[in-house]
């Protein structure tokens, strides 16, 4: 039987993350939005790419829940975006009311599905799913460490003039100004980057990838960045539809790991068909473990405003 992956969410995260999933047949793809029209003729079109691109996808964008029926994983993007000189909280109380709507949708026609969430704030938006699905948390993931681990490793792989493919890099914590780039668990084929760049180069590239999507923000100026997003999304779902037993760094629900309880944070997880397989726990200097405090003090703080 083929798979099944639901997007909800046809604006530009949506409809780009059916782009790569459908490039890389890895499902048939349902586009979901209230917005009607929108994701019937992005789907139509996209679908209308498949020859062209060889790729046996069925694509349907629709506004009825009914669609989405017994999907494999549900990709939440739905919401507003930052504007320039927003933060992803400002976003949290909007965000909130269109996650508590369509997760309720969502499970209601999936039940056995496995929830990427995209929506900002990510951490609070993944806890609000996952309290609201009542799921177990194997199947609620948050992405956000592939996207910021994405940014850390192009920037690492441009100063050093070397392949993306060669650079590793691990970025924890929350996805917000509080994350926690690791550059001692970061190499190049192998090698600690701590080992090839100077500390204040590092420094400048690590903080450039916090504010990367910012940065992105700031250019576009109407909405917020994509084509990275919607592509380490992609990779979430590559790894759980192939069973693939790949560690990503995801925002899961913590249970005590790293000393952390009851709250979605940014670590390494192994994902694979049952969604979260395994959450890694890697050994943290004492500043590292700081870092990783204060961002999940910053997620603590947005999950008690919407109290879940
Ligand atoms: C970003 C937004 C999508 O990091 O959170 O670009």
């Amino acid at each position: 039987m083929r798979n099944k992956v639901t997007i909800v969410g046809s604006g530009n995260v949506g409809a780009t993350a059916a782009h790569w999933i459908a490039s890389k047949e890895l499902a048939d793809v349902v586009l979901i939005d209230i917005i009607e029209g929108v994701p019937q003729g992005k789907g139509l079109d996209l679908l209308e790419a498949m020859p062209i691109e060889k790729r046996d996808c069925a694509i349907l964008g629709t506004n009825d829940y009914a669609d989405t029926a017994n999907s494999n994983i549900v990709i939440i993007t739905a919401g507003i975006p930052r504007k320039p000189g927003m933060s992803r909280d400002d976003l949290l109380n909007t965000n909130y009311k269109i996650m508590s709507d369509v997760v309720g949708k969502v499970v209601h026609h999936s039940p056995n599905c496995i929830l990427i969430i995209v929506s900002n704030p990510l951490d609070a938006m993944a806890q609000a799913a996952y309290k609201i699905s009542g799921f177990p948390r194997e199947r609620v993931i948050g992405m956000a460490g592939v996207l910021d681990s994405a940014r850390f490793r192009a920037f690492i792989a441009q100063h050093l003039n070397v392949s993306v493919e060669n650079v590793t890099a691990f970025v924890l914590g929350g996805h917000g100004d509080t994350m926690v780039p690791l550059p001692r668990y970061s190499t190049v084929a192998g090698i600690p980057i701590t080992e090839l760049i100077d500390k204040a180069t590092l420094d400048r590239i690590v903080q450039r990838t916090r504010d990367g999507g910012a940065e992105i923000v700031k250019y576009l100026k109407t909405g917020s960045a994509y084509y990275a997003p919607s592509a380490a999304a992609t990779e979430m779902v590559e790894a759980i539809l192939k069973d693939k037993k790949k560690i990503l760094p995801c925002a899961a629900y913590l249970n005590g790991e790293y000393g952390i309880h009851g709250l979605f944070v940014g670590v390494p997880a192994k994902l694979g068909s049952k969604g979260i397989e395994q959450i890694i726990e890697i050994k943290l200097t004492a500043e590292e473990k700081a870092a990783l405090d204060k961002s999940a003090a910053a997620v603590k703080e947005l999950v008690g405003v919407i109290n879940v």
